[in-house]
């Protein structure tokens, strides 16, 4: 019998999706570039298994330092590469000894090059490779049409006195319903805010809720703004708001979320988070290549998603959506303005690269790739900072130090590192038993009994 779900009309937004290599949309994401690991993490390992857009490659550095990306099989009878020895040059298959160098030439085939030197049969193997570089502390992937455009250079990579870290988890959903959440202001209020509320057992008082939303596109992407009851025109998140960055990110100022496809039922989360250090703490300097990178779990020891942190929140949301969200049955309404126009913007990023141009967003002039300045609604405390007594006097900023608010599961090692950039003991920042509404204006901002 045929699915009854076939003859189901499909949303208009369906070819939205898709990410694999023979898609319009799978064509179009690869004309960006995509973090996917972190810089240490390859210090720690020189190999790393990565799927991308559905496709299974291993990422190393060689014993030259530089980074290669390269088809997780092996060309001659398929081993996997993720074993592979890394030598001066490139990655060697540990099967047989076949070497690879960083644009997927096969440089050497020990038996062959000894038995029959003259045919040099090395020459006709290529291995699938791809373009990576690091920026920001992280590794970047380009797998579509040369030339790559330029890795972004966003501001915040050349911030200074901050503490930064690395977080990963790879969430069973789509990458574009996790992506639509960042052109979602109201989610906000509902999701975290009353979910918190809800979570402590209280069926209120709930959050000041929404009353306008605003949308505006900019180069790199479009502000989303907001108005709740006890904010008007003048607050910071209606005068600049958060940045839905183009294709794959949510910037709020102190973090940046990228949502990158693994292939259509899974994405990787990869967060870029900065503490600014406290003014006592200046000058603060951690290389990019230190940067604390750790994956953070999901699901807790009996299988269920947690929920106690922020971006923990999000992922059930999303995965709550479907593998992939059935958009032919969704009810939008005017708060999803946002999340129109940003697909528009993808529909229209599709036509673009059909005529052969660049889609939104793609930067190919390096003079214009210098620290490129974003909408940052918190920007003065973040490029200032301020002396500790004053941060633990906020009851925001008190909560953001007494534990990592956005994810679940930070390692004991990096929480201790990032105490010691702030200057306190765990003693000294006692998480607060508290629902902090971190969307109010500072100066009405007061821990919420719960
Ligand atoms: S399978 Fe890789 S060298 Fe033989
Ligand atoms: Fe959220």
């Amino acid at each position: 019998m045929p699915d009854i779900r076939e003859s189901e009309p499909k949303s208009r937004w369906d070819a939205l999706v898709h990410t694999g290599a023979d898609t319009p949309m799978g064509q179009l994401l690869r004309r960006y570039w995509w973090p996917v690991a972190g810089q240490r993490e390859l210090e720690a390992a020189p190999t790393r298994a990565v799927r991308l857009m559905g496709e299974d490659l291993v990422l190393y550095k060689d014993l030259s330092g530089n980074y290669g990306l390269i088809d997780r099989r092996c060309r001659h009878r398929r081993a996997d590469m993720l074993h592979g020895f890394i030598e001066k040059c490139g990655l060697r298959c540990s099967y047989h000894g076949w070497l690879y160098d960083q644009t997927g030439q096969c440089i050497e085939q020990p038996y062959e090059d000894q038995a029959h030197p003259e045919a040099r049969l090395k020459d006709q193997v290529r291995i699938t490779a791809y373009p990576v570089q690091a920026h920001g502390g992280m590794l970047w992937a380009y797998l579509g049409p040369l030339p790559a455009p330029l890795v972004p250079d966003w501001e915040f990579f050349g911030w200074e006195n901050g503490f930064r870290q690395i977080v990963i988890s790879e969430i069973p959903c789509n990458w574009f319903q996790c992506q639509e959440n960042s052109i979602d202001p109201v989610h906000f209020e509902w999701q975290h805010g009353n979910w918190n509320i809800r979570a402590r057992g209280k069926t209120g008082p709930y959050q000041p809720t929404h009353v306008r939303v605003d949308f505006t596109e900019f180069e790199y992407g479009f502000q989303y703004k907001r108005i709740r009851t006890d904010t008007d025109e003048t607050d910071r998140l209606w005068q600049i708001g958060r940045v839905c960055l183009w294709p794959n990110a949510l910037f709020t100022g102190n973090h940046i979320e990228f949502r990158v496809p693994i292939d259509d039922a899974t994405t990787l989360s990869v967060t870029w988070h900065f503490s600014r250090v406290p003014t006592e703490r200046e000058p603060y300097v951690q290389k990019d290549r230190d940067i604390p990178t750790w994956h953070a779990p999901v699901k807790d020891e009996n299988g269920r998603f947690i929920t106690s942190h922020v971006m923990n929140q999000d992922f059930l949301a999303w995965v709550g959506q479907g593998t992939i969200a059935d958009r032919s049955q969704e009810y939008l309404a005017t708060s999803d303005r946002g999340i129109v126009l940003m697909r528009n913007q993808f529909l229209r990023d599709l036509d673009a690269i059909a005529k052969g141009k660049d889609p939104k967003a793609v930067i190919r002039d390096p003079k214009a790739n210098r620290r490129v300045m974003l909408p940052v609604a918190e920007r003065k405390p973040l490029m200032e900072g301020k002396p500790i007594a004053e941060l633990l006097k906020d009851p925001d900023q008190a909560a953001r130090i007494g534990d990592y608010i956005f994810q679940a599961g930070q390692p004991k090692e990096v929480r201790q590192a990032y105490l010691a950039a702030m200057g306190v003991n765990d003693a000294d920042v006692k998480p607060l038993d508290q629902a902090v509404d971190i969307l109010a204006p500072p100066e009405k901002r007061i821990a919420r009994s719960s």
